[in-house]
Protein backbone atom coordinates (compact mmCIF):
# COMPACT_ATOMS: atom_id res chain seq x y z
CA UNK A 1 0.00 0.00 0.00
CA UNK A 2 1.50 3.30 -0.67
CA UNK A 3 0.20 6.68 0.60
CA UNK A 4 -2.49 9.03 -1.26
CA UNK A 5 -0.24 12.00 -1.01
CA UNK A 6 -3.72 13.72 -2.40
CA UNK A 7 -5.92 12.72 0.92
CA UNK A 8 -3.04 13.61 2.83
CA UNK A 9 -2.80 17.26 1.49
CA UNK A 10 -5.89 17.68 1.37
CA UNK A 11 -6.33 17.34 5.54
CA UNK A 12 -3.68 20.11 5.68
CA UNK A 13 -5.37 23.33 4.54
CA UNK A 14 -2.31 25.00 4.64
CA UNK A 15 -0.74 22.74 1.69
CA UNK A 16 -3.07 24.33 -0.63
CA UNK A 17 -2.89 28.34 0.87
CA UNK A 18 0.33 28.59 -1.08
CA UNK A 19 1.14 26.41 -3.41
CA UNK A 20 4.52 27.89 -4.86
CA UNK A 21 5.59 27.75 -1.44
CA UNK A 22 8.02 24.61 -0.85
CA UNK A 23 7.81 23.69 3.15
CA UNK A 24 10.54 22.28 4.20
CA UNK A 25 11.39 23.36 8.06
CA UNK A 26 8.74 20.90 9.78
CA UNK A 27 11.22 19.91 12.71
CA UNK A 28 10.72 23.42 13.85
CA UNK A 29 6.86 22.80 13.70
CA UNK A 30 4.33 20.94 11.52
CA UNK A 31 1.50 22.35 9.53
CA UNK A 32 -1.69 21.95 11.71
CA UNK A 33 -4.36 18.92 10.11
CA UNK A 34 -7.85 19.92 10.14
CA UNK A 35 -9.46 18.61 12.50
CA UNK A 36 -7.33 20.11 14.92
CA UNK A 37 -8.81 23.09 13.50
CA UNK A 38 -12.02 21.85 13.89
CA UNK A 39 -11.73 20.83 17.41
CA UNK A 40 -10.13 23.86 18.74
CA UNK A 41 -12.40 26.39 16.33
CA UNK A 42 -15.17 24.38 18.28
CA UNK A 43 -14.22 24.62 21.71
CA UNK A 44 -13.62 28.38 21.43
CA UNK A 45 -17.37 28.97 19.85
CA UNK A 46 -19.31 26.64 22.25
CA UNK A 47 -17.68 25.25 25.05
CA UNK A 48 -14.97 28.62 26.06
CA UNK A 49 -15.94 28.81 29.73
CA UNK A 50 -13.81 26.89 32.87
CA UNK A 51 -14.07 23.17 32.35
CA UNK A 52 -15.47 20.28 34.43
CA UNK A 53 -18.41 22.74 36.34
CA UNK A 54 -21.82 21.71 36.31
CA UNK A 55 -23.23 23.39 33.87
CA UNK A 56 -23.45 22.25 30.08
CA UNK A 57 -20.86 24.04 28.19
CA UNK A 58 -18.66 23.69 30.93
CA UNK A 59 -19.38 19.86 30.81
CA UNK A 60 -19.04 19.42 27.16
CA UNK A 61 -15.18 21.48 27.72
CA UNK A 62 -14.04 18.83 30.29
CA UNK A 63 -15.35 16.09 27.88
CA UNK A 64 -13.74 17.31 25.40
CA UNK A 65 -10.13 17.63 27.35
CA UNK A 66 -10.86 14.76 28.83
CA UNK A 67 -11.94 12.88 24.91
CA UNK A 68 -7.60 14.06 24.11
CA UNK A 69 -6.39 12.57 27.04
CA UNK A 70 -7.98 9.21 26.47
CA UNK A 71 -7.40 8.88 23.19
CA UNK A 72 -3.29 10.20 23.54
CA UNK A 73 -3.09 7.79 26.98
CA UNK A 74 -4.59 4.34 24.53
CA UNK A 75 -2.22 6.02 21.12
CA UNK A 76 1.27 5.75 23.45
CA UNK A 77 -0.56 2.26 25.09
CA UNK A 78 -0.21 4.09 28.30
CA UNK A 79 -2.15 4.42 32.09
CA UNK A 80 -4.01 7.99 31.53
CA UNK A 81 -2.66 8.78 35.13
CA UNK A 82 0.68 8.66 33.17
CA UNK A 83 0.43 11.23 30.84
CA UNK A 84 0.42 14.86 31.19
CA UNK A 85 -0.53 17.61 28.63
CA UNK A 86 1.78 20.73 29.43
CA UNK A 87 3.03 23.79 27.43
CA UNK A 88 5.92 22.37 25.88
CA UNK A 89 8.56 19.88 26.14
CA UNK A 90 10.93 22.42 27.31
CA UNK A 91 8.59 23.36 30.52
CA UNK A 92 8.03 19.50 30.93
CA UNK A 93 11.62 18.71 30.92
CA UNK A 94 11.77 21.62 33.40
CA UNK A 95 9.06 20.72 35.70
CA UNK A 96 10.90 17.07 35.92
CA UNK A 97 13.66 18.33 36.43
CA UNK A 98 12.36 19.89 40.03
CA UNK A 99 11.10 16.58 40.32
CA UNK A 100 13.91 14.11 39.71
CA UNK A 101 16.42 16.76 41.18
CA UNK A 102 14.86 16.93 45.29
CA UNK A 103 16.19 13.11 45.52
CA UNK A 104 19.68 13.80 44.15
CA UNK A 105 22.98 14.25 45.95
CA UNK A 106 26.75 14.18 46.01
CA UNK A 107 27.96 10.78 44.61
CA UNK A 108 24.97 10.22 42.01
CA UNK A 109 25.81 10.61 38.31
CA UNK A 110 23.23 11.35 35.43
CA UNK A 111 24.19 10.68 31.96
CA UNK A 112 23.53 13.19 28.96
CA UNK A 113 24.42 13.12 25.51
CA UNK A 114 26.29 15.62 23.48
CA UNK A 115 23.78 15.10 20.79
CA UNK A 116 20.47 16.47 22.11
CA UNK A 117 18.11 19.25 21.34
CA UNK A 118 19.33 22.08 24.82
CA UNK A 119 15.39 21.14 26.06
CA UNK A 120 16.94 17.70 26.97
CA UNK A 121 20.06 18.70 28.67
CA UNK A 122 20.26 22.20 30.26
CA UNK A 123 17.41 21.26 33.01
CA UNK A 124 19.37 18.23 33.76
CA UNK A 125 22.64 19.21 33.57
CA UNK A 126 21.86 22.82 36.11
CA UNK A 127 19.95 20.70 38.64
CA UNK A 128 23.08 18.07 38.68
CA UNK A 129 25.48 21.57 39.52
CA UNK A 130 23.21 22.69 41.88
CA UNK A 131 22.95 19.27 43.94
CA UNK A 132 26.47 18.20 43.62
CA UNK A 133 25.88 15.54 41.16
CA UNK A 134 28.71 13.96 38.83
CA UNK A 135 27.55 14.60 34.81
CA UNK A 136 29.17 11.89 32.99
CA UNK A 137 28.63 12.85 28.68
CA UNK A 138 27.79 10.43 26.25
CA UNK A 139 29.68 11.86 23.22
CA UNK A 140 28.98 11.87 19.62
CA UNK A 141 31.30 10.69 16.44
CA UNK A 142 33.50 13.58 15.85
CA UNK A 143 32.30 12.79 12.30
CA UNK A 144 28.95 11.67 11.72
CA UNK A 145 27.73 13.49 14.57
CA UNK A 146 26.37 9.91 15.66
CA UNK A 147 25.57 8.32 19.22
CA UNK A 148 27.44 4.67 19.86
CA UNK A 149 25.32 2.43 22.40
CA UNK A 150 28.60 0.79 23.27
CA UNK A 151 29.89 3.92 24.61
CA UNK A 152 27.48 3.32 27.53
CA UNK A 153 29.52 0.45 28.71
CA UNK A 154 31.79 2.99 29.96
CA UNK A 155 29.28 5.65 31.55
CA UNK A 156 27.03 3.67 33.12
CA UNK A 157 27.84 2.34 37.01
CA UNK A 158 25.82 1.66 39.87
CA UNK A 159 26.14 5.06 40.41
CA UNK A 160 24.05 6.21 37.88
CA UNK A 161 20.29 7.24 38.28
CA UNK A 162 19.14 8.66 34.80
CA UNK A 163 20.76 8.81 31.41
CA UNK A 164 18.85 11.36 29.47
CA UNK A 165 18.94 10.43 25.35
CA UNK A 166 16.90 11.44 22.06
CA UNK A 167 15.09 8.92 20.36
CA UNK A 168 16.15 10.82 17.30
CA UNK A 169 18.33 14.40 17.15
CA UNK A 170 16.90 17.40 15.10
CA UNK A 171 19.81 18.02 13.44
CA UNK A 172 21.47 14.45 12.93
CA UNK A 173 18.37 12.38 11.78
CA UNK A 174 19.04 9.07 13.06
CA UNK A 175 17.03 7.56 15.42
CA UNK A 176 18.76 5.69 17.91
CA UNK A 177 17.59 2.20 19.19
CA UNK A 178 15.21 3.44 22.42
CA UNK A 179 14.52 -0.30 23.58
CA UNK A 180 17.75 -1.98 23.11
CA UNK A 181 19.57 0.75 25.23
CA UNK A 182 16.53 0.36 27.74
CA UNK A 183 17.74 -2.44 27.93
CA UNK A 184 20.99 -2.36 28.05
CA UNK A 185 20.58 0.14 31.38
CA UNK A 186 18.30 -2.74 32.42
CA UNK A 187 20.93 -5.09 32.57
CA UNK A 188 23.64 -3.25 34.15
CA UNK A 189 21.89 -1.51 37.07
CA UNK A 190 19.27 0.70 38.91
CA UNK A 191 19.43 3.88 36.23
CA UNK A 192 16.15 4.93 35.15
CA UNK A 193 15.62 6.53 31.19
CA UNK A 194 14.65 9.81 29.82
CA UNK A 195 14.13 9.65 26.14
CA UNK A 196 13.13 13.19 24.20
CA UNK A 197 10.73 12.30 21.21
CA UNK A 198 10.47 15.71 19.77
CA UNK A 199 12.03 14.73 16.84
CA UNK A 200 10.96 11.14 16.44
CA UNK A 201 7.33 11.47 17.02
CA UNK A 202 6.56 13.25 13.62
CA UNK A 203 7.39 10.13 12.08
CA UNK A 204 6.11 7.88 14.10
CA UNK A 205 3.83 7.64 17.31
CA UNK A 206 5.01 4.83 19.66
CA UNK A 207 4.03 2.13 22.36
CA UNK A 208 6.09 3.48 25.45
CA UNK A 209 5.21 0.00 27.30
CA UNK A 210 7.11 -1.91 24.16
CA UNK A 211 10.05 0.46 24.31
CA UNK A 212 10.17 0.22 28.15
CA UNK A 213 11.28 4.18 29.15
CA UNK A 214 10.58 5.76 32.05
CA UNK A 215 10.20 9.45 30.75
CA UNK A 216 8.90 10.09 27.41
CA UNK A 217 8.52 13.61 25.73
CA UNK A 218 7.32 15.32 22.81
CA UNK A 219 5.45 18.06 21.17
CA UNK A 220 2.48 17.88 19.20
CA UNK A 221 3.06 21.33 17.86
CA UNK A 222 5.21 19.28 15.56
CA UNK A 223 2.89 16.44 15.23
CA UNK A 224 -0.22 17.98 13.31
CA UNK A 225 -1.60 19.66 16.14
CA UNK A 226 -1.69 22.64 18.68
CA UNK A 227 1.38 23.74 20.80
CA UNK A 228 1.36 21.46 23.71
CA UNK A 229 3.67 18.66 25.35
CA UNK A 230 3.38 15.46 25.61
CA UNK A 231 5.09 13.83 29.04
CA UNK A 232 4.57 10.19 29.86
CA UNK A 233 5.81 9.30 33.87
CA UNK A 234 5.41 5.65 34.56
CA UNK A 235 3.25 5.55 37.11
CA UNK A 236 5.82 3.11 39.61
CA UNK A 237 8.53 5.98 39.35
CA UNK A 238 5.48 8.99 39.98
CA UNK A 239 4.63 7.99 43.20
CA UNK A 240 8.26 8.28 43.87
CA UNK A 241 8.62 11.60 42.96
CA UNK A 242 7.47 15.32 44.10
CA UNK A 243 4.35 16.29 42.20
CA UNK A 244 4.88 19.97 40.73
CA UNK A 245 1.80 21.86 41.33
CA UNK A 246 -0.33 23.39 44.23
CA UNK A 247 -0.28 20.97 47.28
CA UNK A 248 -4.04 20.37 46.54
CA UNK A 249 -3.69 18.95 42.67
CA UNK A 250 -0.23 17.41 43.20
CA UNK A 251 -2.40 14.32 43.54
CA UNK A 252 -4.58 14.95 40.24
CA UNK A 253 -3.23 13.19 37.26
CA UNK A 254 -3.43 16.17 34.74
CA UNK A 255 -2.15 18.66 37.26
CA UNK A 256 0.78 16.56 38.85
CA UNK A 257 3.67 18.05 36.56
CA UNK A 258 1.64 21.02 35.26
CA UNK A 259 2.38 23.99 37.63
CA UNK A 260 1.08 26.03 34.68
CA UNK A 261 -2.25 24.22 34.84
CA UNK A 262 -3.67 22.81 31.71
CA UNK A 263 -4.81 24.74 29.00
CA UNK A 264 -8.10 23.95 27.89
CA UNK A 265 -8.73 24.58 24.33
CA UNK A 266 -5.45 23.57 23.17
CA UNK A 267 -5.97 20.37 25.20
CA UNK A 268 -8.88 19.47 23.83
CA UNK A 269 -7.68 20.22 20.29
CA UNK A 270 -5.27 17.62 20.67
CA UNK A 271 -7.79 15.07 19.77
CA UNK A 272 -7.79 16.06 16.16
CA UNK A 273 -4.20 14.70 15.56
CA UNK A 274 -5.86 11.18 16.58
CA UNK A 275 -8.67 11.73 14.08
CA UNK A 276 -6.46 12.40 11.37
CA UNK A 277 -4.92 9.65 12.06
CA UNK A 278 -7.92 7.07 12.20
CA UNK A 279 -9.39 9.25 8.96
CA UNK A 280 -5.56 8.42 7.62
CA UNK A 281 -5.86 4.33 8.15
CA UNK A 282 -8.77 4.58 7.20
CA UNK A 283 -8.79 5.30 4.11
CA UNK A 284 -5.82 3.17 3.71
CA UNK A 285 -7.75 0.17 4.50
CA UNK A 286 -7.62 0.16 8.28
CA UNK A 287 -10.60 -0.89 10.33
CA UNK A 288 -12.43 1.12 12.60
CA UNK A 289 -11.52 -1.02 15.22
CA UNK A 290 -8.22 -1.98 14.62
CA UNK A 291 -6.31 -1.58 18.08
CA UNK A 292 -4.12 1.78 18.50
CA UNK A 293 -0.88 -0.37 18.18
CA UNK A 294 -2.02 -2.16 14.97
CA UNK A 295 -2.59 1.55 13.59
CA UNK A 296 -0.17 3.56 14.47
CA UNK A 297 2.29 0.49 12.98
CA UNK A 298 0.04 0.72 10.18
CA UNK A 299 0.25 4.64 9.20
CA UNK A 300 4.20 4.44 10.36
CA UNK A 301 4.63 2.23 7.50
CA UNK A 302 2.81 4.37 5.06
CA UNK A 303 4.13 7.78 6.16
CA UNK A 304 7.66 6.14 6.52
CA UNK A 305 7.91 4.72 3.21
CA UNK A 306 7.13 8.13 1.43
CA UNK A 307 8.99 9.82 3.78
CA UNK A 308 12.21 7.68 2.58
CA UNK A 309 11.09 7.94 -0.73
CA UNK A 310 11.53 11.83 -0.14
CA UNK A 311 15.19 11.31 1.71
CA UNK A 312 17.11 8.92 -0.97
CA UNK A 313 17.32 11.62 -3.60
CA UNK A 314 18.62 14.06 -0.82
CA UNK A 315 20.89 11.98 0.96
CA UNK A 316 22.39 10.69 -2.08
CA UNK A 317 23.20 14.26 -3.85
CA UNK A 318 24.66 15.78 -0.38
CA UNK A 319 26.40 12.46 0.21
CA UNK A 320 28.58 12.58 -3.39
CA UNK A 321 28.65 16.41 -3.64
CA UNK A 322 31.91 18.46 -2.63
CA UNK A 323 30.08 20.99 -1.80
CA UNK A 324 28.20 20.19 1.28
CA UNK A 325 29.30 18.29 4.61
CA UNK A 326 26.24 15.97 5.35
CA UNK A 327 25.72 15.01 8.97
CA UNK A 328 24.33 11.76 9.58
CA UNK A 329 23.54 8.75 8.43
CA UNK A 330 24.30 9.37 4.40
CA UNK A 331 21.46 6.88 3.28
CA UNK A 332 18.24 6.03 4.99
CA UNK A 333 18.49 1.90 3.71
CA UNK A 334 18.75 0.44 7.34
CA UNK A 335 15.34 2.33 7.70
CA UNK A 336 16.65 4.31 11.29
CA UNK A 337 16.80 7.50 9.33
CA UNK A 338 14.57 10.48 9.57
CA UNK A 339 13.83 12.79 6.39
CA UNK A 340 15.46 15.55 8.84
CA UNK A 341 18.58 16.48 6.70
CA UNK A 342 21.06 18.62 7.79
CA UNK A 343 24.40 19.90 6.13
CA UNK A 344 27.38 22.58 6.27
CA UNK A 345 27.89 24.29 3.13
CA UNK A 346 31.64 24.21 2.47
CA UNK A 347 31.86 27.20 0.00
CA UNK A 348 29.41 29.65 1.35
CA UNK A 349 28.02 29.96 4.69
CA UNK A 350 24.53 28.71 5.88
CA UNK A 351 23.25 31.81 6.17
CA UNK A 352 23.84 32.58 2.76
CA UNK A 353 22.64 29.11 1.08
CA UNK A 354 19.21 29.38 2.55
CA UNK A 355 19.34 33.34 1.78
CA UNK A 356 19.23 32.03 -1.73
CA UNK A 357 17.05 29.08 -1.49
CA UNK A 358 14.65 31.22 0.09
CA UNK A 359 14.16 33.16 -2.93
CA UNK A 360 13.30 30.14 -4.89
CA UNK A 361 10.41 29.59 -2.43
CA UNK A 362 11.98 27.12 -0.62
CA UNK A 363 10.86 27.75 3.34
CA UNK A 364 13.93 26.17 4.90
CA UNK A 365 16.55 27.83 7.85
CA UNK A 366 19.97 27.95 9.16
CA UNK A 367 21.23 27.83 12.92
CA UNK A 368 22.26 25.41 15.70
CA UNK A 369 18.55 25.23 16.12
CA UNK A 370 18.68 25.02 19.83
CA UNK A 371 21.36 21.83 19.70
CA UNK A 372 24.83 23.94 19.65
CA UNK A 373 26.68 21.09 21.43
CA UNK A 374 26.29 18.88 18.99
CA UNK A 375 27.59 21.22 16.52
CA UNK A 376 30.42 22.43 18.68
CA UNK A 377 31.75 18.98 18.95
CA UNK A 378 31.33 18.25 15.35
CA UNK A 379 33.99 21.85 14.37
CA UNK A 380 30.86 23.44 13.09
CA UNK A 381 30.24 27.05 14.07
CA UNK A 382 27.37 27.19 16.18
CA UNK A 383 26.19 30.36 15.09
CA UNK A 384 26.03 30.37 11.35
CA UNK A 385 25.47 26.66 12.18
CA UNK A 386 23.81 23.86 9.37
CA UNK A 387 21.42 24.62 6.58
CA UNK A 388 18.38 22.11 7.42
CA UNK A 389 15.82 20.34 5.35
CA UNK A 390 12.92 18.53 7.57
CA UNK A 391 10.05 16.96 5.47
CA UNK A 392 7.22 14.96 6.66
CA UNK A 393 4.75 12.56 4.55
CA UNK A 394 2.62 15.35 2.99
CA UNK A 395 5.62 16.98 1.49
CA UNK A 396 6.31 15.50 -2.14
CA UNK A 397 8.75 14.17 -4.69
CA UNK A 398 7.61 17.69 -6.67
CA UNK A 399 9.22 19.53 -3.24
CA UNK A 400 12.50 17.61 -3.55
CA UNK A 401 13.18 18.15 -7.33
CA UNK A 402 12.75 21.82 -6.76
CA UNK A 403 14.50 21.83 -3.46
CA UNK A 404 17.36 19.76 -5.17
CA UNK A 405 17.62 22.68 -8.05
CA UNK A 406 17.63 24.86 -5.77
CA UNK A 407 19.99 24.01 -3.24
CA UNK A 408 22.41 22.50 -6.24
CA UNK A 409 22.81 26.26 -7.82
CA UNK A 410 22.71 28.01 -4.03
CA UNK A 411 26.10 25.45 -3.27
C1 LIG B 1 14.56 17.46 19.63
C2 LIG B 1 13.84 18.55 20.36
N1 LIG B 1 13.69 18.43 21.69
C3 LIG B 1 13.03 19.36 22.41
C4 LIG B 1 12.50 20.48 21.81
C5 LIG B 1 11.77 21.49 22.64
O1 LIG B 1 10.40 21.37 22.41
P1 LIG B 1 9.41 22.57 22.80
O2 LIG B 1 9.53 23.58 21.71
O3 LIG B 1 8.07 21.92 22.84
O4 LIG B 1 9.83 23.09 24.10
C6 LIG B 1 12.65 20.65 20.43
C7 LIG B 1 12.13 21.86 19.76
O5 LIG B 1 12.48 22.20 18.67
C8 LIG B 1 13.34 19.66 19.69
O6 LIG B 1 13.52 19.77 18.37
Amino acid sequence: MILDIDFVRAQFPQCSDNPEHVFCCNAGGSYVAQPVIERMQHYNQHTRVQPYYAFTPSQEAGQAMDAARQGWALALNIEIGELTIGPSTSMNSYVMAQALGAAWGPGDEIIVTQQDHEANIGVWRRKAEEKGVTIREWAVNPVTGLLDPADLDQLLSDRTRWLFFTHCSNLIGTVNPVADIVQKVRSQGTAKVCVDAVAYAPHHICDLKALGVDIYLFSLYKVFGPHQGILYVNGQLSDQLLGQSHYFTQNVDSKRYNPAGPQHAQIAACRGVLDYFDALHLHHGGKAGDSAAVKMAAIHTLTFGHETILARPMLEYLNQSSKARLLGKVHCDDGDRAATISFKPLRKSSADVTTLMRKDGIGTENGNFYAPRVLKNLGIDIDDGVVRVSLLHYNTLKDVERILVSLDSAL
